[in-house]
Parts: structure tokens; sequence; C-alpha cells
């Protein structure tokens, strides 16, 4: 028996069927959510646009749909949901700023684009009217903005530690777990079509740093440019650094970290040598996860699929029906947090090893020691060393030193350093 429908689901079926959006894109995301919509009767018809840039590719889309000019989106005014799913850093903040302008509702998945400018892409929604969400640019298919800006709009979070790259995590599964090399496991990531051809953002945690920034305004209220986290990749991973692992029975990951203390936060992404016990430890392969640690609801963890055609497709799509219900992010945390201070000097715990012949890890500018290491081809030395100084040393030695937490890293303030044994101190 067919029920009687009532004024507001027949309100939503009229909004449904008028839905007119503009797609930027139709690469690996932007045809995954594509396919999504197609597969739905009642999102079907509802992309008018397609604008992509090469001409000469064939697509499986009716050419009246398709468009080469950007102008076709944003100036069509029967279109107000703008879907930006380019691989171009400034056409896309062209793209994204140009449709806030004009009041629209934009879904962006550009973390690169969104870490650099979303102190001022906030200011445009909020000038213009426009809704500005991107559930997409952070972990894929996990529903991390959206848990950080509605579930814990207003509850304190200690920290957040997580794995935000597929590539990485891939890479040291295969190195960790099945004694790969290095190279081996990025080509296989590369054939499987998790790592790009230039690898260089996934690698030298560019990618997960920008995925932090974003985290940042949501989780503390705070706008961190990319180049503040301190950050180091797995470039310079080398077989004495798998051997230190396993000998430890520990697990390696390419660690995104957010803690904030007393009025601090301190945003990091470091290789770090995990426990078995740390809920980072079994999320293996190109999966992500999430850890937070909550005043009230404690440690909570979210698993899952953090890039990829359709998992990512899933996260615009959520957005599409949120959009289209006018939800917007609150950003609650944003009106309170004003004096954050942001990275702080302080000490942390790490683990630094380099050839013999490019540096001497005990020489660098440790306050406090605990181990040091060296047969004839490398060294390494664990102990506390400066924020500020581990930026400038990784800085310096790129991808020739290998830098990673210890599963009891903490950052401490310079109070916290005993000086006694600091003069102490000896290998
Ligand atoms: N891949 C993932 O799993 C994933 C996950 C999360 C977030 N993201 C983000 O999603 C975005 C898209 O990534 P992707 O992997 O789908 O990229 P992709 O496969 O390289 O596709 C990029 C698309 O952008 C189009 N394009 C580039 N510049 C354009 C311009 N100026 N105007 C119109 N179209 C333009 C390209 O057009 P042509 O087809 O004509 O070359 C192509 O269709 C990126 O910001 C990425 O960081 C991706």
């Amino acid at each position: 028996m067919l029920l009687p429908k009532s004024g507001h689901m027949l309100n939503k079926i009229k909004i449904m069927k008028s839905i007119k959006l503009g797609l930027f894109g139709f690469g690996c995301v932007g045809k995954g959510f594509y396919e999504i919509l197609q597969s739905n009767a009642t999102y079907k018809n509802s992309i008018k646009t397609v604008v992509v840039k090469d001409q000469n590719k064939i697509r499986a889309i009716e050419a009246s749909r398709l468009s080469y000019d950007k102008n076709d989106i944003l100036l069509d005014e029967e279109i107000d949901i703008v879907v930006e799913l380019i691989d171009n850093t400034d056409d896309a903040y062209f793209i994204v700023s140009e449709a806030l302008k004009k009041g629209k509702k934009v879904i962006t998945a550009n973390k690169k684009m969104l870490a650099n400018h979303l102190e001022e892409l906030i200011q445009l929604e909020q000038t213009y009217g426009g809704i500005l969400l991107y559930e997409a640019a952070v972990c894929g298919s996990i529903p991390i903005i959206n848990i950080l800006q509605h579930y814990y709009q207003e509850e304190n979070l200690e920290s957040i530690k997580g794995i935000f790259n597929g590539t990485t995590n891939y890479i040291l599964t295969k190195v960790i777990k099945e004694n790969l090399s290095y190279s081996s496991a990025l080509q296989q990531a590369q054939s499987l079509g998790f790592a790009e051809s230039d690898p260089t953002s996934d690698v030298e945690g560019f990618d997960p740093s920008y995925k932090a920034a974003i985290v940042a305004a949501s989780a503390f209220g705070i706008f961190v440019k990319p180049d503040n986290i301190i950050r180091s990749g797995i470039s310079g991973l080398q077989l004495l650094d798998i051997e230190y692992a396993k000998k430890n029975n520990w697990e390696l990951k390419l660690q995104v970290q957010l803690q904030s203390k007393n009025g601090v936060v301190w945003l990091s992404v470091l290789p770090a040598f995990t426990n078995q016990t740390d809920p980072l430890a079994n999320i293996a392969f190109e999966n992500n996860t999430v850890v937070i640690q909550a005043d009230y609801a404690k440690e909570q963890q979210f698993s899952g699929k953090g890039a990829g055609d359709f998992p990512t497709g899933s996260a615009v799509w959520s957005d599409l029906i949120n959009i289209i219900d006018n939800k917007r992010y609150p950003y609650k945390k944003l009106k309170t947090n004003q004096n954050v201070l942001i990275n702080p000097d302080g000490f942390i715990k790490v683990y630094v090893r380099s050839e013999n012949g490019i540096l001497d890890t005990s020489d660098l500018p440790w306050q406090e020691l605990e181990n040091h290491f060296k047969d004839k081809l490398d060294n390494y030395t664990i102990g506390y060393i400066s924020l500020k100084q581990l930026k400038r040393i990784i800085k310096k030695y790129n991808s020739s030193i290998f830098v990673a937490l210890l599963p009891d890293s903490e950052i401490k303030l310079n109070t916290a350093i005993k000086t006694k044994e600091l003069e102490t101190a000896r290998f």
C-alpha cells in the first residue's frame, strides 16, 4: 500500500528534482562521484555540467553535459551547487573562491588548496552566504570532519592522532610485514594506483600535513599553515631502521599528531615506532585511521579507506546530501580558541639515524640522551631535542637521515628537562 506523502516529503522531492550541480574534474574522484550519482535514481540527472581540461580525452559522459570552460558552471545561475574535484591547486582555489563569492554552495576534496586558504574561504562563506563542505579532503571515506564539527563541536579534545596517508602506510606495511624493500613497495603502490608517479607529496609527509592543518580548524578552532607543522617523511628509511623496529617488536607508521594542553597545540607528521598495543599498529596497507582523545567521550577510533574513486566519491556524495539540506559546519571552536599557542618550542624524544659519512647523530644538539649506536655504515641516537632544532635538522638533511618518534615519546616544555641530566649525559 502506498502511504500518502506529507507536505515536507513532497517539498523534498521537488527540491531533489530541481538540483542542478556543476562538477569540475572527471578523474579518479570526479568519475567515482559521477558513477555513484548515476546509479541512484534520485541524483541521476542532478549533474548539469561537467568541466574538464583535456579536450582530447574520450569520456563516458554525454557531450551535452561536457564543457572546457569554467564559466559554464561559475556563471550559470541555474547551478547553485559546485563540486570541485580537480588536481590543480591554483585553479581549484580560483574556482572555489569565485563560486563562494557568488553565494554558491561548494564541495571540494582539494586538501592542499584548503590547507593553504581555509581561513579566507570560511570568511567568503560567511560574507556571501554560501556553504563550503570538504569531508573528502581528509581520510577519504572516514567522516572525520563531520564528527569533529558536529559531534565534537564543543567538547574539548586532548589529542588526535592517526594515519592520514594510504600510500605510506601501504609501503610501511609491506616493508615491515613482508620484508619488501622500500623501492619495491613504492613501485607496488604505484602500480596499484595508490601512489602517484611523483610520490613526493605522500612519502615526504606533505599530504598528511595538509590534512592535519584542515583537521586543526575543526578539532581545535585554529588555523595552521602546513609549513608550520613539524614534518618528516619516510623516504630516508633504511634497513637499520626496519631492523630496529623488528628487534623491538614495534610497528612503523607515518603518524599525524595534534596534541592540546594548557592553551598550546602541537602538530606533527613524523614516522613513529609504535607498540603492538597502539591503536595505529594494526591499521595495515592503504587504510587510514583517526584516534580521538576527548575529555568525556575518552578514546574513539575511526578507520577505513582513505582514498580511491568510490570511497572518496562516497564522502563527496555525503557532502552533497548535507549541502542540499543547507547544513554547514558550525566552527564553534573558532569562536572560543582565539589565543591558542601553536607549536611553541619544547623538547621531544626522537630517534635520528644517519649514514656515518653524512652525519654523526651524536653531534646534534641533544638536550637529554638515552642511547647511541654506531656500526661500519650507520649510526643512530635517541634522546630529547628541541622542536625548533628538529625542524632545522630535518630541513637540512631531508631524506639522508631518518627521524622517528618512540612509543613513549612526548613533548616536554623547557622546564621539564632536568639540567643535571644534561650536564652528565654520556653515551
Ligand atoms: N584520488 C583520491 O583518492 C583522492 C582522495 C582524497 C582527495 N583527493 C583530491 O581530489 C582531487 C582530485 O583528485 P583525483 O585523484 O581525482 O585527480 P585526477 O585523477 O588526476 O583527476 C583530475 C581531474 O581534474 C581535471 N582538471 C585539472 N585541472 C582542471 C581545470 N583547470 N579545469 C577543469 N578540470 C581540471 C582533469 O581534467 P582532464 O580529465 O581533462 O585531465 C581531471 O579530470 C584532488 O584535489 C585530490 O587531492 C583525491
